[in-house]
């Protein structure tokens, strides 16, 4: 009785255990059904990690799934001398990379599973100036990352107040804050469907398996009523 008390006690203390410790992580506001959204993420994408990060499980031509012209593709977002069927890769090589940055950039195709959309959502807003850094960067959710703040010029640059853990603008950037969460959430649902490109078919058709068995379950019971009218 005594250890059941306790495991009951350790199950119950758990979460807020783990909750003293973890980071604090906004939900990031995305919608896999909103084309625009992914398209403008997409562009961010390709514009300012693909230097550095590779989605070598994503092909370009996977765009056009989410509303992008093989035209746009092929006159805005393919590299020089890429093809529309290549996957997104980078030319640095890893060795090059770790040398410049300490720890290689790793592939993003899949890091909305690994990491959660709203980790990424808050690393990207979560960075902050530390002069006793090399890289001149901090980030709160990712502390010591070895990547740059990538979007400063956007955000400006923040500080971080050492008593509160709470950042404020020091410099202002191109966007104001809401302009740069917008930024912020089209990517994040933009690395998210990249994870998963199929999920938006699959949610769909769970909609219409529920549906049906539904339509079956009213038909099943109309059924039975049907059979046992007579007999009683
Ligand atoms: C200048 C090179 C560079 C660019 C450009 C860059 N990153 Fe990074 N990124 C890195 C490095 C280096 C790491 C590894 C950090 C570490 O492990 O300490 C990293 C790590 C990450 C991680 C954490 C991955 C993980 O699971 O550990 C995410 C997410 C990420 N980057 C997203 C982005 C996004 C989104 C962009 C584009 C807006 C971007 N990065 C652009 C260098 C870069």
């Amino acid at each position: 009785m005594k250890s059941i008390i306790i495991l009951i006690f350790i199950l119950i203390q758990s979460p807020f255990i783990f909750a003293s410790e973890d980071i604090y992580l906004e939900k990031a506001p995305i919608d896999l059904s909103d084309q625009p959204s992914l398209q403008k993420g997409a562009r961010t994408f390709i514009n300012y990690c693909l230097n550095c990060h590779s989605a070598k499980y994503m092909r370009y031509n996977k765009l056009l799934d989410i509303g992008l012209s093989k035209k746009d593709i092929k006159d805005n977002l393919l590299f020089t001398g890429k093809k529309i069927g290549d996957p997104m890769e980078i030319s640095m090589p890893v060795a090059e990379s770790k040398k410049w940055f300490g720890a290689a950039p790793p592939d993003l195709s899949v890091v909305a599973r690994s990491r959660g959309s709203d980790w990424i959502y808050s690393y990207m807003k979560g960075f902050y100036r530390d002069s006793s850094r090399e890289i001149g960067w901090n980030n709160i959710v990712y502390v010591n990352s070895a990547m740059p703040h990538i979007l400063w010029e956007l955000q400006g640059e923040k500080e971080l107040d050492q008593k509160t853990g709470k950042l404020s603008l020091i410099k202002a950037g191109k966007l104001n804050e809401k302009e740069y969460d917008s930024v912020i959430t089209d990517l994040t649902n933009f690395i998210t469907y990249m994870s998963e490109p199929g999920q938006l078919k699959r949610k769909k058709m769970g909609f219409y398996v529920v549906g049906f068995l539904l339509l079956l379950l009213v038909l099943t019971i109309k059924l039975k009523k049907e059979f046992w009218k007579d007999i009683k």
